[in-house]
């Protein structure tokens, strides 16, 4: 047990002795809870096997599941992987810092505690000024998933970390609310053509004007794949609230009609009933817990707000949660890859 230190840092405290504070309680294995743009990571030092054993440890999560290093400077990415392609450079100059994975295969540095057994290593980095100041402080390469309990919806507010983490781990950096809010895109490059393992912020139509050809692999969104995903953390039931989320499709006048009806019959047998809708809809449910996700077309305030509702609803003790879905151009697909994981792939067609 730790008497887990939370700690909001505001513009200056990069520069204080916080961030020595947090980088040495890395470097002598601990873990500390930092945000990225994306979502909070949960870190430990990437290239110290017991690290590796401790963050499995702190999330309850399954050891067999690889975990992203986060770099602060392009430079020492060499150190990590076995050689860096032309399109790598590509793709650093192009979405680095920010909201991109590469999956690359691993040099010897890397304890296949930390990626899960695999010859492959996830590398990112991240363009938060808190995590980069923190990556820099902690020796160069933090490993880090996302900082919640297995199976619980990712955290992207501090006191979601705090949620899931305290008495776990030694430290959290509070930055605020994250800016993005569903995590980074994962890009494969250790096969032949880059394939995306997991939809995010960076859409596949901007890696292709960087890569030419990109794959997407199909269980990302396909409802009746039997298939295994590529990237192991993908085949968990994941980002679950735990109320039994039904996502609703169709027209948008009999979306509303069908979650009204279900609520109603939900009633009936006494459940706790949450909705999830948009600014243009939300007064036309019937249940009473209804939250607004956002605007439609503005997807990028959908994403940020996702998660933070499905624990909200936990908080609520709702029981049984409808939500609209979200197929959009943009981040729409990695909404709806969410969503659709939040749902254990439950979907109704209207
Ligand atoms: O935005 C993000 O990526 C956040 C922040 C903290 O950076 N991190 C994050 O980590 O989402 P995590 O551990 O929750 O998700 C990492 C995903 C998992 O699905 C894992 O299976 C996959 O990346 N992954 C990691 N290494 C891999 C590898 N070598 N091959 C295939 N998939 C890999
Ligand atoms: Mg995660």
């Amino acid at each position: 047990m730790f008497n887990t230190e939370l700690i909001v840092i505001d513009e200056t405290g990069i520069e204080n002795n916080v961030m020595e504070r947090a980088g040495k309680i890395l470097k002598e294995g601990g873990l500390v809870a930092f945000p990225t743009e994306t979502v909070y990571g949960l870190g430990g030092d990437g290239l110290n096997k017991e690290s590796a054993k401790k963050i499995y440890a702190a999330k309850g999560r399954p050891s067999d599941n690889p975990l992203i290093i986060h770099i602060s400077k392009f430079e020492d990415l060499g150190k990590i992987v076995k050689s860096i392609p032309e399109e790598v450079e590509r793709l650093a100059e192009a979405f680095w810092p920010g909201p991109l994975t590469m999956i690359l295969p691993k040099s010897e540095q890397v304890p296949y505690e930390t990626t899960g057994g695999l010859d492959t290593v996830a590398v990112r980095m991240p363009s938060h000024p808190v995590a980069l100041a923190f990556i820099e402080a902690s020796g160069g390469y933090v490993a880090a998933p996302s900082a919640n309990t297995s199976g619980r919806p990712s955290p992207t507010l501090a006191k979601h970390v705090m949620e899931d983490m305290q008495g776990k781990i030694e430290m959290i950096l509070d930055g605020g609310s994250v800016e993005i809010g569903l995590e980074s895109t994962i890009v494969d490059l250790s096969c032949e053509v880059p394939t995306i393992l997991r939809p995010g912020y960076v859409t596949k139509d901007m890696l292709e004007k960087v890569l030419g050809e990109v794959a997407l692999d199909q269980t990302t969104l396909d409802l009746n794949s039997q298939e295994i995903p590529k990237a192991p953390g993908m085949k968990y039931k994941h980002y679950a609230p735990q109320g039994e989320l039904t996502i609703v499709t169709g027209e948008s006048k009999n979306v509303i009609a069908k979650i009204n009806q279900l609520t109603k019959e939900a009633y009936k047998r006494n459940d706790k009933v949450g909705v999830i809708a948009t600014e243009e809809t939300q007064s036309q449910y019937c249940a009473k817990i209804v939250k607004s996700v956002g605007k439609r077309r503005a997807e990028e305030e959908i994403a940020r707000h996702l998660y933070a509702i499905l624990r909200e609803f936990d908080e609520e003790q709702v029981e049984v949660i409808y939500s609209e879905s979200f197929e959009g151009s943009e981040m729409g697909q990695a909404i709806m890859n969410r969503l659709l994981k939040a749902a254990g792939h439950k979907m109704i067609k209207c």
